[in-house]
């Protein structure tokens, strides 16, 4: 398929019921396929849209192209559960099928709001000059599921933004009702996050630009989120073209956060006191994070694993990405903390208890039969330096590396030169972060086929990454530089399918 802007833009409708079932099978068959994640029937996902917690479930949308793996017509899906971790899937719930959201019904929020949920989104429309119109729209959805989108925009362009405006998120603070949205400035062409009340869901001001950086954060900013947690205020953001002297980030485009002291809405002020913008994820593929609170007050966040820009080795079999697990997210000596749900056990088949082997050489194997989709608890002791391989081939010479030292100036490698298909490799092959020198390094890994999520130090850092190892590679090892053991002890799962 040619991805023209014909192609791009064709009508649902005019897409036939073979083709659709014809990219159904070939996502399925897929051999990258996974197993305990969300990922799309066919076609493309990229951003998770309105999570949240409505009429005694949870709820996640994701944007959705399910006719190939391009940015085309988008829409959005919708998955709900009991759990965060059991996701029933109830197909396309807001098609892009007005005036206003012609050409995508594109990413947003949802509140619940009595016994109603309210979704607020942008409607990406283009005329006939194909000059974009954002328009901010609304619907609600009732208890049954039926959506009903509202007939006129909520919220046009600002004066003082360009086309890029979009991507609102909706939330409540001390019983008022706020909007945080993506936007470039006119004037600057600088990345910026608008900032609206929206007293009794009726009405809309303007509060302008959330003052939270004196720094220039890129051309646009995408995606953003203000949420609690622990009663601090927390930014999740994704600046594109931002400077790598302001942060460093190795991905096309970063999904960052900031943490805050103190916000003051009414003023459009965000205080972070000393705290700095920083990665919310140390791996290769994360983006447009969403995240809200419960009523509560806890906090859950959920990720595309996937770039805008980028190509993946599934293109070729006409679908793309998946969302992240939802992670929990606390504080923990002021530093922000990712963590699996809970329920994420509940997937575990039974437990085998892992240690250093008696007899051991420079390859020390570490369980025999892994699979495709587990998690692996692993601690490996202080002062060692060595690589864990994952999805490896028989010598290793194929295999996913976590190089690591927890001896003097530690850190962790975790590098994808090495295994299966290669993509995106203009953006380097490795990701690396720096650990507490001579502690024991704890690993929480998940592994579902294609995806891999690691949470480092019970989630001070989370490295999240697609890789695409060839069919059969399965081992999991170590190897030392010399020929001393490794010590280690964890746990390894095999976990089900949801
Ligand atoms: C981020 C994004 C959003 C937009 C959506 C369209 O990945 O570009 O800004 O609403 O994707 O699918």
């Amino acid at each position: 398929m040619e991805w023209t802007r014909e192609t791009r833009y064709r009508a649902y409708a005019d897409w036939s019921a073979e083709t659709l079932l014809k990219l159904q099978a070939q996502a399925a068959n897929s051999q990258y396929q996974l197993g305990y994640h969300i990922r799309p029937s066919s076609g493309l996902l990229n951003d998770p849209n309105g999570f949240s917690y409505f009429n005694g479930q949870w709820h996640v949308f994701y944007q959705s192209f399910p006719f190939g793996a391009a940015h085309g017509l988008k829409s959005w899906m919708h998955l709900v559960s009991d759990d965060l971790v059991h996701w029933k899937d109830l197909g396309l719930a807001l098609a892009p099928d007005t005036k206003f959201d012609s050409h995508g019904a594109y990413s947003g929020s949802a509140l619940p709001v009595d016994d109603k949920l309210f979704l607020m989104y942008t409607g990406n429309h283009r005329d006939q000059d194909w000059i974009r119109h954002p328009f901010q729209l609304g619907a609600w959805m009732d208890q049954a599921g039926q959506i009903t989108k509202l007939d006129e925009p909520l919220i046009t362009q600002p004066a003082h933004t360009t086309d890029h405006f979009r991507d609102p998120q909706v939330f409540k603070h001390r019983d008022l009702y706020y909007v945080v949205l993506g936007a470039q400035d006119k004037e600057t062409k600088t990345g910026k996050i608008s900032l609206f009340s929206f007293k009794d869901l009726k009405e809309f001001t303007d509060l302008g630009y959330l003052e939270f950086t004196e720094a220039e954060m890129g051309y646009m900013i995408e995606c953003p989120n203000l949420i609690f947690v622990d009663d601090k205020p927390l930014l999740v953001f994704c600046p594109q073209g931002l400077d790598k002297d302001v942060v460093a980030y190795d991905n096309i485009y970063p999904n960052m956060y900031l943490l805050g002291e103190d916000v003051q809405l009414n003023k459009a002020k965000f205080e972070a006191g000393d705290n700095q913008i920083q990665n919310l994820d140390d791996g290769f593929d994360v983006y447009a994070s969403q995240a809200f609170n419960t009523p509560d007050g806890k906090a859950y966040l959920i990720s595309w694993v996937g770039l805008p820009d980028v190509s993946y080795p599934t293109d070729e079999e006409n679908w793309a990405s998946c969302l992240s697990q939802v992670k929990e997210l606390s504080l923990k000596d002021g530093k922000l903390i990712q963590r699996p749900v809970v329920s994420m056990a509940d997937l575990r088949e039974k437990g085998i208890s892992l240690q250093t082997a008696e007899k051991v050489n420079a390859k020390q194997q570490i369980i025999a039969e892994s699979g495709e989709q587990y998690e692996l608890k692993l601690t490996l002791d202080t002062d060692q330096n060595g690589t864990l391989h994952l999805a490896g081939n028989d010598d290793l010479s194929q295999s996913l590396k976590l190089e690591f030292s927890t001896g003097k100036d530690a850190y962790l490698t975790v590098s994808r030169a090495d295994i299966g298909a290669q993509f995106a490799t203009e953006f380097g092959t490795t990701r690396t972060i720096l650990l507490p020198d001579q502690k024991a390094l704890d690993l929480e890994i998940f592994i579902d086929h294609s995806l891999c999520e690691i949470f480092v130090n019970g989630g001070e850092h989370v490295i999240t990454l697609r890789f695409f190892a060839e069919a059969g590679n399965k081992q999991i090892a170590l190897t030392s530089p010399t020929e001393a053991a490794l010590n280690y002890r964890g746990t390894f799962w095999k976990l089900k399918s949801i």
